[in-house]
Protein backbone atom coordinates (compact mmCIF):
# COMPACT_ATOMS: atom_id res chain seq x y z
CA UNK A 1 0.00 0.00 0.00
CA UNK A 2 3.32 2.12 0.71
CA UNK A 3 6.15 2.71 -1.31
CA UNK A 4 8.20 3.95 1.31
CA UNK A 5 8.15 5.60 4.97
CA UNK A 6 10.32 8.67 6.10
CA UNK A 7 10.33 10.56 9.16
CA UNK A 8 10.00 14.39 9.01
CA UNK A 9 11.86 17.35 10.89
CA UNK A 10 10.31 17.64 14.50
CA UNK A 11 8.03 20.85 14.58
CA UNK A 12 7.62 22.21 11.01
CA UNK A 13 4.70 23.27 9.01
CA UNK A 14 1.61 21.99 9.45
CA UNK A 15 0.52 18.31 8.14
CA UNK A 16 -1.54 17.02 5.56
CA UNK A 17 -3.03 15.25 7.85
CA UNK A 18 -3.44 14.73 11.65
CA UNK A 19 -4.40 11.73 13.98
CA UNK A 20 -5.95 12.60 17.08
CA UNK A 21 -7.39 9.33 20.07
CA UNK A 22 -10.42 9.33 21.45
CA UNK A 23 -11.75 6.55 23.95
CA UNK A 24 -14.65 4.67 23.78
CA UNK A 25 -17.41 6.03 26.33
CA UNK A 26 -16.04 9.60 26.25
CA UNK A 27 -17.74 10.39 22.78
CA UNK A 28 -18.12 14.00 22.13
CA UNK A 29 -15.40 16.80 22.17
CA UNK A 30 -15.28 16.09 25.81
CA UNK A 31 -13.11 13.00 24.83
CA UNK A 32 -10.63 14.95 23.19
CA UNK A 33 -7.24 15.59 25.33
CA UNK A 34 -6.44 19.04 26.18
CA UNK A 35 -3.61 19.31 23.22
CA UNK A 36 -6.32 17.70 20.51
CA UNK A 37 -8.74 20.59 21.93
CA UNK A 38 -5.93 23.47 22.13
CA UNK A 39 -5.07 22.58 18.12
CA UNK A 40 -9.03 22.37 17.19
CA UNK A 41 -8.79 26.35 16.45
CA UNK A 42 -12.20 25.82 13.87
CA UNK A 43 -14.18 23.55 15.97
CA UNK A 44 -14.19 20.66 13.26
CA UNK A 45 -12.44 18.31 15.39
CA UNK A 46 -15.48 18.88 18.32
CA UNK A 47 -17.89 18.68 15.26
CA UNK A 48 -16.44 15.63 14.67
CA UNK A 49 -16.45 14.12 17.80
CA UNK A 50 -19.84 14.71 18.07
CA UNK A 51 -21.20 12.50 15.20
CA UNK A 52 -22.65 9.17 15.98
CA UNK A 53 -19.95 7.35 14.26
CA UNK A 54 -17.24 8.80 16.64
CA UNK A 55 -17.80 5.72 19.24
CA UNK A 56 -14.06 5.57 20.24
CA UNK A 57 -14.56 1.92 19.28
CA UNK A 58 -10.97 -0.23 19.33
CA UNK A 59 -9.46 1.13 15.42
CA UNK A 60 -12.43 3.55 14.61
CA UNK A 61 -11.67 6.79 11.96
CA UNK A 62 -13.59 9.49 11.74
CA UNK A 63 -12.50 11.49 9.50
CA UNK A 64 -13.29 16.07 9.02
CA UNK A 65 -12.19 18.46 6.87
CA UNK A 66 -11.75 21.70 8.64
CA UNK A 67 -12.73 24.53 7.06
CA UNK A 68 -9.52 26.74 6.53
CA UNK A 69 -7.51 23.90 7.04
CA UNK A 70 -6.11 24.02 10.51
CA UNK A 71 -4.99 22.13 12.64
CA UNK A 72 -4.73 20.09 9.22
CA UNK A 73 -6.16 19.64 6.04
CA UNK A 74 -7.30 16.39 7.10
CA UNK A 75 -8.21 15.01 10.75
CA UNK A 76 -8.42 11.91 11.86
CA UNK A 77 -10.26 11.29 14.53
CA UNK A 78 -8.67 7.72 15.63
CA UNK A 79 -10.72 5.16 18.16
CA UNK A 80 -8.51 3.69 21.45
CA UNK A 81 -11.32 1.84 22.96
CA UNK A 82 -11.95 1.90 26.83
CA UNK A 83 -9.78 3.59 29.04
CA UNK A 84 -9.67 1.17 31.54
CA UNK A 85 -7.18 -1.54 30.03
CA UNK A 86 -5.83 0.74 27.50
CA UNK A 87 -2.66 -0.37 26.72
CA UNK A 88 -0.21 -1.15 24.23
CA UNK A 89 -1.92 -3.98 22.22
CA UNK A 90 -4.87 -1.73 21.74
CA UNK A 91 -2.43 1.22 20.30
CA UNK A 92 -1.26 -0.87 17.81
CA UNK A 93 -4.77 -1.92 16.89
CA UNK A 94 -5.53 1.62 16.72
CA UNK A 95 -2.60 3.01 14.78
CA UNK A 96 -2.62 0.03 11.83
CA UNK A 97 -5.88 1.54 11.26
CA UNK A 98 -4.84 5.24 11.27
CA UNK A 99 -2.21 4.68 8.93
CA UNK A 100 -4.08 2.02 6.54
CA UNK A 101 -6.52 4.94 6.11
CA UNK A 102 -3.77 7.48 5.81
CA UNK A 103 -2.14 5.20 2.88
CA UNK A 104 -5.40 4.34 0.94
CA UNK A 105 -6.22 8.48 1.22
CA UNK A 106 -2.13 9.05 -0.55
CA UNK A 107 -1.61 11.33 1.98
CA UNK A 108 1.44 13.20 1.87
CA UNK A 109 2.82 13.43 5.54
CA UNK A 110 0.95 13.17 8.39
CA UNK A 111 1.32 13.94 12.30
CA UNK A 112 0.23 11.83 15.87
CA UNK A 113 -1.09 13.91 18.41
CA UNK A 114 -1.61 11.17 21.42
CA UNK A 115 -1.33 12.87 24.62
CA UNK A 116 -4.53 12.10 26.11
CA UNK A 117 -3.42 8.15 25.45
CA UNK A 118 0.04 8.89 26.86
CA UNK A 119 -1.95 10.26 29.54
CA UNK A 120 -3.96 7.16 29.99
CA UNK A 121 -0.37 6.15 31.90
CA UNK A 122 -0.26 2.84 30.13
CA UNK A 123 1.79 3.56 27.38
CA UNK A 124 4.86 6.02 26.77
CA UNK A 125 5.95 8.06 23.88
CA UNK A 126 9.05 5.53 22.47
CA UNK A 127 6.16 2.96 22.10
CA UNK A 128 3.84 5.15 20.76
CA UNK A 129 6.34 6.10 18.01
CA UNK A 130 7.49 2.34 17.42
CA UNK A 131 3.64 1.45 17.07
CA UNK A 132 3.48 4.19 14.17
CA UNK A 133 7.18 3.14 12.75
CA UNK A 134 5.42 -0.89 12.36
CA UNK A 135 2.95 -0.16 11.11
CA UNK A 136 3.21 2.49 8.47
CA UNK A 137 6.50 0.35 7.85
CA UNK A 138 4.84 -3.02 7.50
CA UNK A 139 2.52 -1.17 4.78
CA UNK A 140 5.26 -0.88 2.78
CA UNK A 141 5.66 -4.70 1.99
CA UNK A 142 5.00 -5.63 -1.71
CA UNK A 143 2.33 -7.44 -2.41
CA UNK A 144 2.37 -6.94 -6.33
CA UNK A 145 6.38 -8.55 -6.33
CA UNK A 146 5.08 -11.01 -8.52
CA UNK A 147 2.05 -9.01 -10.06
CA UNK A 148 2.97 -8.70 -14.38
CA UNK A 149 1.81 -7.05 -17.84
CA UNK A 150 -1.59 -8.72 -16.91
CA UNK A 151 -2.00 -6.42 -14.10
CA UNK A 152 -1.95 -2.19 -14.21
CA UNK A 153 1.11 -0.84 -11.92
CA UNK A 154 -0.47 0.43 -8.80
CA UNK A 155 1.01 4.08 -7.88
CA UNK A 156 1.82 3.62 -4.33
CA UNK A 157 2.82 6.63 -2.12
CA UNK A 158 5.65 7.88 -0.06
CA UNK A 159 4.19 9.11 3.33
CA UNK A 160 6.42 11.67 5.48
CA UNK A 161 5.77 10.35 9.44
CA UNK A 162 5.98 14.51 11.37
CA UNK A 163 7.20 13.35 14.61
CA UNK A 164 5.75 14.55 17.82
CA UNK A 165 6.27 14.89 21.25
CA UNK A 166 3.84 11.76 21.87
CA UNK A 167 5.76 10.01 19.47
CA UNK A 168 9.32 11.29 18.77
CA UNK A 169 11.25 10.19 15.52
CA UNK A 170 14.21 8.13 17.21
CA UNK A 171 10.95 6.19 18.20
CA UNK A 172 9.18 6.14 14.41
CA UNK A 173 12.48 4.98 12.87
CA UNK A 174 13.06 1.91 15.66
CA UNK A 175 9.70 0.88 14.41
CA UNK A 176 10.26 1.41 11.18
CA UNK A 177 13.40 -0.64 11.20
CA UNK A 178 11.50 -3.40 13.07
CA UNK A 179 9.39 -3.06 9.94
CA UNK A 180 12.11 -3.62 7.78
CA UNK A 181 13.04 -7.13 9.47
CA UNK A 182 9.70 -8.42 9.67
CA UNK A 183 9.12 -7.32 5.92
CA UNK A 184 11.91 -9.18 4.93
CA UNK A 185 11.21 -12.20 6.46
CA UNK A 186 7.95 -11.94 4.79
CA UNK A 187 9.26 -11.18 1.26
CA UNK A 188 11.28 -14.58 1.63
CA UNK A 189 8.39 -16.27 2.93
CA UNK A 190 6.49 -14.85 0.37
CA UNK A 191 8.60 -15.81 -3.35
CA UNK A 192 7.59 -18.37 -5.07
CA UNK A 193 9.61 -21.98 -4.79
CA UNK A 194 10.64 -22.50 -8.16
CA UNK A 195 12.77 -18.97 -6.86
CA UNK A 196 13.44 -19.52 -3.35
CA UNK A 197 15.46 -22.71 -3.18
CA UNK A 198 17.85 -23.39 -0.24
CA UNK A 199 20.81 -21.88 -2.52
CA UNK A 200 18.77 -18.58 -3.08
CA UNK A 201 18.06 -18.00 0.81
CA UNK A 202 21.30 -18.82 1.44
CA UNK A 203 22.12 -16.02 -1.02
CA UNK A 204 19.61 -13.64 0.86
CA UNK A 205 21.74 -14.23 3.76
CA UNK A 206 24.48 -13.36 2.29
CA UNK A 207 23.30 -9.74 0.52
CA UNK A 208 21.58 -9.09 4.05
CA UNK A 209 24.60 -9.76 5.89
CA UNK A 210 27.03 -7.74 3.33
CA UNK A 211 25.97 -4.21 4.47
CA UNK A 212 26.18 -5.40 8.35
CA UNK A 213 29.17 -5.54 9.84
CA UNK A 214 28.67 -7.38 12.73
CA UNK A 215 27.07 -10.31 10.79
CA UNK A 216 28.82 -13.10 8.57
CA UNK A 217 26.99 -15.60 6.73
CA UNK A 218 28.62 -19.48 6.39
CA UNK A 219 26.78 -21.61 3.46
CA UNK A 220 27.78 -25.15 4.45
CA UNK A 221 26.37 -28.00 1.44
CA UNK A 222 27.19 -31.05 -0.43
CA UNK A 223 30.35 -32.98 0.69
CA UNK A 224 30.32 -30.88 4.23
CA UNK A 225 27.13 -31.82 4.72
CA UNK A 226 27.70 -35.28 4.76
CA UNK A 227 30.63 -34.85 6.31
CA UNK A 228 28.83 -33.29 8.71
CA UNK A 229 26.56 -36.41 9.10
CA UNK A 230 23.28 -34.04 8.93
CA UNK A 231 22.04 -37.43 8.36
CA UNK A 232 17.79 -36.01 8.21
CA UNK A 233 18.83 -32.87 6.56
CA UNK A 234 20.50 -34.60 3.53
CA UNK A 235 18.33 -37.39 3.32
CA UNK A 236 14.75 -34.89 3.15
CA UNK A 237 16.69 -33.09 0.62
CA UNK A 238 18.07 -35.68 -1.38
CA UNK A 239 14.90 -36.29 -4.20
CA UNK A 240 15.41 -32.13 -5.00
CA UNK A 241 17.49 -30.82 -7.64
CA UNK A 242 17.48 -27.92 -5.71
CA UNK A 243 20.20 -29.45 -3.24
CA UNK A 244 20.03 -28.50 0.99
CA UNK A 245 22.28 -26.15 2.51
CA UNK A 246 22.73 -25.39 6.08
CA UNK A 247 23.04 -21.44 6.56
CA UNK A 248 24.88 -20.43 9.60
CA UNK A 249 24.69 -16.65 9.85
CA UNK A 250 26.61 -15.07 12.91
CA UNK A 251 26.31 -12.08 14.94
CA UNK A 252 28.95 -10.78 17.03
CA UNK A 253 29.06 -7.81 19.28
CA UNK A 254 31.74 -4.87 18.42
CA UNK A 255 32.37 -5.79 21.88
CA UNK A 256 31.89 -8.35 23.12
CA UNK A 257 30.84 -9.50 27.02
CA UNK A 258 33.57 -11.77 27.84
CA UNK A 259 32.69 -15.66 28.05
CA UNK A 260 29.53 -15.16 26.65
CA UNK A 261 27.65 -17.79 24.80
CA UNK A 262 25.65 -17.99 22.07
CA UNK A 263 21.76 -17.64 21.82
CA UNK A 264 21.07 -19.87 19.02
CA UNK A 265 17.75 -19.81 16.70
CA UNK A 266 17.27 -22.24 14.60
CA UNK A 267 14.76 -22.59 11.82
CA UNK A 268 12.61 -24.89 9.72
CA UNK A 269 13.82 -23.90 5.81
CA UNK A 270 11.65 -26.35 3.98
CA UNK A 271 11.41 -23.99 0.64
CA UNK A 272 8.92 -26.54 -0.74
CA UNK A 273 7.00 -29.33 1.09
CA UNK A 274 5.25 -32.01 -1.09
CA UNK A 275 4.88 -34.44 1.21
CA UNK A 276 7.76 -37.00 -0.71
CA UNK A 277 6.92 -40.01 -1.37
CA UNK A 278 3.90 -39.88 1.38
CA UNK A 279 3.04 -37.22 -1.06
CA UNK A 280 0.71 -34.22 0.07
CA UNK A 281 -2.83 -34.58 -1.20
CA UNK A 282 -3.81 -31.66 -4.02
CA UNK A 283 -5.88 -29.55 -1.58
CA UNK A 284 -3.28 -29.50 1.08
CA UNK A 285 0.24 -29.22 -0.94
CA UNK A 286 -0.73 -25.68 -2.45
CA UNK A 287 0.56 -23.07 0.22
CA UNK A 288 3.55 -25.35 1.14
CA UNK A 289 6.08 -22.54 0.07
CA UNK A 290 5.68 -20.94 3.69
CA UNK A 291 7.21 -23.90 4.84
CA UNK A 292 10.18 -22.08 5.28
CA UNK A 293 8.76 -19.40 7.16
CA UNK A 294 10.83 -21.03 10.71
CA UNK A 295 14.03 -19.79 8.75
CA UNK A 296 12.91 -16.52 7.02
CA UNK A 297 11.98 -15.44 10.02
CA UNK A 298 14.61 -16.68 12.08
CA UNK A 299 16.75 -14.61 9.69
CA UNK A 300 14.77 -11.30 9.92
CA UNK A 301 14.92 -11.75 13.28
CA UNK A 302 19.24 -11.60 13.17
CA UNK A 303 18.47 -8.51 10.98
CA UNK A 304 16.63 -6.92 13.68
CA UNK A 305 18.94 -8.03 16.73
CA UNK A 306 21.97 -6.79 14.22
CA UNK A 307 20.21 -3.58 13.43
CA UNK A 308 18.28 -2.54 16.10
CA UNK A 309 18.86 -4.47 19.22
CA UNK A 310 22.80 -5.13 18.97
CA UNK A 311 23.36 -7.20 21.78
CA UNK A 312 26.74 -7.73 23.78
CA UNK A 313 26.80 -11.19 23.12
CA UNK A 314 26.43 -13.59 19.98
CA UNK A 315 23.58 -14.47 18.49
CA UNK A 316 23.72 -17.30 16.00
CA UNK A 317 20.97 -18.33 13.35
CA UNK A 318 20.90 -21.43 11.79
CA UNK A 319 18.69 -22.17 8.98
CA UNK A 320 18.26 -26.00 7.76
CA UNK A 321 17.22 -25.39 4.37
CA UNK A 322 15.92 -28.40 1.70
CA UNK A 323 13.24 -28.94 -0.71
CA UNK A 324 11.33 -32.11 0.23
CA UNK A 325 10.23 -33.08 -3.20
CA UNK A 326 9.98 -36.84 -5.56
CA UNK A 327 12.03 -38.62 -7.52
CA UNK A 328 13.66 -41.63 -7.81
CA UNK A 329 15.95 -40.17 -5.00
CA UNK A 330 13.70 -39.78 -2.56
CA UNK A 331 13.90 -40.93 0.89
CA UNK A 332 11.26 -43.36 1.76
CA UNK A 333 8.82 -44.40 4.50
CA UNK A 334 10.73 -47.84 5.89
CA UNK A 335 14.28 -45.99 5.36
CA UNK A 336 16.43 -45.56 8.85
CA UNK A 337 18.33 -42.69 9.42
CA UNK A 338 21.05 -42.82 12.04
CA UNK A 339 21.84 -39.02 13.22
CA UNK A 340 24.86 -37.16 14.06
CA UNK A 341 23.82 -38.22 18.32
CA UNK A 342 23.77 -41.67 17.26
CA UNK A 343 20.27 -41.69 17.42
CA UNK A 344 18.59 -44.20 14.92
CA UNK A 345 15.27 -43.19 13.36
CA UNK A 346 12.72 -45.39 11.59
CA UNK A 347 10.85 -42.94 8.38
CA UNK A 348 7.14 -43.83 8.81
CA UNK A 349 6.30 -40.95 7.08
CA UNK A 350 8.20 -38.83 4.84
CA UNK A 351 5.71 -35.67 4.69
CA UNK A 352 6.92 -35.74 8.97
CA UNK A 353 10.29 -33.91 7.26
CA UNK A 354 10.40 -30.76 9.24
CA UNK A 355 11.60 -32.71 12.42
CA UNK A 356 14.51 -34.72 10.56
CA UNK A 357 16.04 -31.75 9.28
CA UNK A 358 15.20 -29.90 12.96
CA UNK A 359 16.94 -32.43 14.62
CA UNK A 360 20.15 -32.17 12.75
CA UNK A 361 20.13 -28.91 13.91
CA UNK A 362 19.28 -29.23 17.24
CA UNK A 363 22.38 -31.50 17.40
CA UNK A 364 24.34 -29.17 15.35
CA UNK A 365 23.85 -26.39 17.56
CA UNK A 366 24.20 -28.24 20.83
CA UNK A 367 27.60 -29.88 19.80
CA UNK A 368 29.49 -27.21 17.96
CA UNK A 369 27.99 -23.90 19.48
CA UNK A 370 28.15 -24.53 22.72
CA UNK A 371 25.13 -22.06 23.14
CA UNK A 372 23.32 -20.49 26.28
CA UNK A 373 19.82 -22.10 24.78
CA UNK A 374 18.45 -22.92 21.84
CA UNK A 375 15.07 -21.63 20.20
CA UNK A 376 13.45 -23.34 17.27
CA UNK A 377 10.50 -22.15 14.94
CA UNK A 378 8.69 -24.28 12.83
CA UNK A 379 5.94 -24.77 10.61
CA UNK A 380 6.11 -28.01 12.01
CA UNK A 381 2.77 -29.70 12.01
CA UNK A 382 -0.91 -28.98 10.84
CA UNK A 383 -2.16 -30.51 14.25
CA UNK A 384 -1.09 -26.94 16.04
CA UNK A 385 -3.56 -25.28 13.94
CA UNK A 386 -6.04 -27.35 15.25
CA UNK A 387 -4.97 -27.30 18.38
CA UNK A 388 -4.92 -23.21 18.54
CA UNK A 389 -5.94 -22.08 15.32
CA UNK A 390 -4.02 -18.61 14.60
CA UNK A 391 -3.63 -17.04 17.80
CA UNK A 392 -1.14 -18.59 19.95
CA UNK A 393 2.24 -20.58 18.54
CA UNK A 394 2.60 -23.79 19.97
CA UNK A 395 5.20 -23.40 22.52
CA UNK A 396 7.56 -26.56 24.13
CA UNK A 397 9.87 -25.34 27.13
CA UNK A 398 10.37 -26.49 30.26
CA UNK A 399 13.30 -24.67 31.28
CA UNK A 400 11.28 -22.08 33.34
CA UNK A 401 13.60 -19.08 33.15
CA UNK A 402 13.96 -19.35 29.13
CA UNK A 403 9.71 -19.43 29.01
CA UNK A 404 9.19 -16.78 31.59
CA UNK A 405 11.58 -14.77 28.99
CA UNK A 406 9.43 -16.44 25.62
CA UNK A 407 5.84 -15.52 27.53
CA UNK A 408 7.05 -11.84 28.46
CA UNK A 409 8.31 -11.42 25.57
CA UNK A 410 5.19 -12.24 23.32
CA UNK A 411 3.19 -10.22 25.78
CA UNK A 412 5.21 -7.07 24.64
CA UNK A 413 5.23 -7.62 20.80
CA UNK A 414 1.79 -9.49 20.15
CA UNK A 415 3.47 -12.43 18.96
CA UNK A 416 2.09 -14.63 21.16
CA UNK A 417 2.44 -18.17 22.17
CA UNK A 418 0.15 -21.14 24.25
CA UNK A 419 2.53 -23.95 26.13
CA UNK A 420 2.00 -26.99 25.04
CA UNK A 421 3.72 -30.36 27.32
CA UNK A 422 7.01 -32.61 27.26
CA UNK A 423 5.88 -35.80 28.85
CA UNK A 424 7.49 -38.92 29.37
CA UNK A 425 4.40 -40.31 27.75
CA UNK A 426 4.20 -38.70 24.62
CA UNK A 427 8.23 -39.89 23.87
CA UNK A 428 7.24 -43.31 24.71
CA UNK A 429 4.71 -42.77 21.72
CA UNK A 430 7.78 -42.41 19.35
CA UNK A 431 9.73 -45.72 20.31
CA UNK A 432 9.88 -47.90 16.65
CA UNK A 433 9.98 -51.38 16.60
CA UNK A 434 12.54 -51.57 14.44
CA UNK A 435 15.26 -48.24 15.42
CA UNK A 436 14.89 -46.14 18.63
CA UNK A 437 12.10 -43.99 17.56
CA UNK A 438 10.06 -42.95 14.68
CA UNK A 439 9.36 -39.77 12.64
CA UNK A 440 5.99 -40.07 12.93
CA UNK A 441 3.38 -42.26 15.33
CA UNK A 442 0.65 -43.35 12.77
CA UNK A 443 -1.97 -42.32 15.00
CA UNK A 444 -2.90 -38.69 14.99
CA UNK A 445 -3.14 -38.39 19.26
CA UNK A 446 -1.53 -35.14 20.47
CA UNK A 447 -0.08 -34.78 17.23
CA UNK A 448 1.79 -31.45 17.28
CA UNK A 449 3.09 -32.61 20.54
CA UNK A 450 4.66 -35.40 18.86
CA UNK A 451 6.76 -33.66 16.68
CA UNK A 452 8.11 -31.91 20.03
CA UNK A 453 8.60 -35.13 22.04
CA UNK A 454 10.75 -36.34 18.82
CA UNK A 455 12.85 -33.17 18.65
CA UNK A 456 13.55 -34.13 22.52
CA UNK A 457 15.52 -36.60 21.47
CA UNK A 458 18.22 -34.75 20.27
CA UNK A 459 18.54 -31.56 22.45
CA UNK A 460 20.03 -32.82 25.90
CA UNK A 461 18.43 -31.70 29.30
CA UNK A 462 21.64 -29.22 29.72
CA UNK A 463 20.65 -26.95 27.25
CA UNK A 464 17.60 -24.72 27.82
CA UNK A 465 15.68 -25.44 24.77
CA UNK A 466 12.46 -23.43 23.39
CA UNK A 467 10.28 -24.77 20.45
CA UNK A 468 7.78 -22.45 18.48
CA UNK A 469 5.35 -24.77 16.02
CA UNK A 470 4.26 -21.64 13.73
CA UNK A 471 2.37 -23.54 11.53
CA UNK A 472 -0.79 -21.41 12.41
CA UNK A 473 0.66 -18.20 12.87
CA UNK A 474 3.26 -17.77 10.36
CA UNK A 475 0.58 -16.64 7.20
CA UNK A 476 -2.16 -14.52 7.36
CA UNK A 477 -5.46 -16.21 6.31
CA UNK A 478 -7.28 -13.16 6.26
CA UNK A 479 -5.94 -9.76 6.57
CA UNK A 480 -4.69 -8.66 10.07
CA UNK A 481 -4.28 -5.19 10.92
CA UNK A 482 -1.44 -4.57 8.18
CA UNK A 483 -0.51 -7.47 7.19
CA UNK A 484 -2.89 -8.17 3.72
CA UNK A 485 -4.85 -11.71 3.17
CA UNK A 486 -2.82 -14.51 2.31
CA UNK A 487 0.70 -13.04 2.98
CA UNK A 488 3.63 -14.05 5.46
CA UNK A 489 2.86 -12.66 8.97
CA UNK A 490 6.85 -12.51 9.85
CA UNK A 491 5.74 -14.08 13.36
CA UNK A 492 8.36 -14.12 15.66
CA UNK A 493 10.65 -11.46 14.65
CA UNK A 494 10.04 -9.32 17.03
CA UNK A 495 9.15 -11.42 19.39
CA UNK A 496 13.04 -12.76 19.20
CA UNK A 497 14.74 -9.63 19.01
CA UNK A 498 12.52 -8.34 22.17
CA UNK A 499 13.84 -11.21 23.78
CA UNK A 500 16.91 -10.87 23.34
CA UNK A 501 17.00 -7.05 24.36
CA UNK A 502 15.71 -8.56 27.59
CA UNK A 503 18.65 -10.65 28.15
N1 LIG B 1 4.80 -28.44 6.78
C1 LIG B 1 3.90 -29.37 7.34
C2 LIG B 1 3.04 -28.76 8.44
C3 LIG B 1 2.05 -27.71 8.01
C4 LIG B 1 0.75 -28.06 7.70
C5 LIG B 1 2.42 -26.39 7.95
C6 LIG B 1 -0.15 -27.09 7.31
C7 LIG B 1 1.53 -25.42 7.55
C8 LIG B 1 0.23 -25.77 7.23
C9 LIG B 1 4.66 -30.55 7.93
O1 LIG B 1 5.85 -30.87 7.32
C10 LIG B 1 3.77 -31.74 7.78
O2 LIG B 1 3.55 -32.18 6.70
N2 LIG B 1 3.27 -32.21 8.91
C11 LIG B 1 2.42 -33.35 8.92
C12 LIG B 1 3.05 -34.30 9.88
C13 LIG B 1 2.55 -35.69 9.80
C14 LIG B 1 2.83 -36.34 8.50
C15 LIG B 1 3.19 -36.49 10.91
C16 LIG B 1 1.05 -32.90 9.40
O3 LIG B 1 0.98 -31.94 10.18
O4 LIG B 1 0.06 -33.46 8.97
MN1 LIG C 1 5.57 -32.23 5.70
ZN1 LIG D 1 6.80 -29.37 6.32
Amino acid sequence: MLKSVRVGAEGGARPAALVVGVFQGEKGPSGLDAGAKKLDTAGAIAAACKRGECTGAPGSVVECFPAGGAPAARVLVLGLGKKDGFDHHALHKAVQQAAKRLASAKEKDARFELDGALAAGKIDAERAGQSIGEAFGLLTFDTNQFKGSATPKSQWPTITLRPSKSAPAASIRRGLALAESVNNARRWGFTPPNIATPNWMAGEAQKLARGIDTLSVRVVRGAELVKEKMEGHLNVGKASENPPCLIRIEYKPKKAKAGARPVVLLGKTITYDTGGLSLKPTNFMAGMKGDMCGGANTLGAMHAIATVIKPNFPVVGLLVAAENSVSEDAYRPDDVLTFRNGVTVEVTNTDAEGRLVLADGLCWAEAKEKPACIIDMATLTGGVITALGSTFAGMWCEDDKLRGKIESAAKVTGDRVWRLPHDESYREMMKSPCADIVNSNPNRKAHPIQGAAFLSYFVSDKTPWCHLDIAGVSDAETEMGTIAKDTPTGWGVRLLAEYIGSL
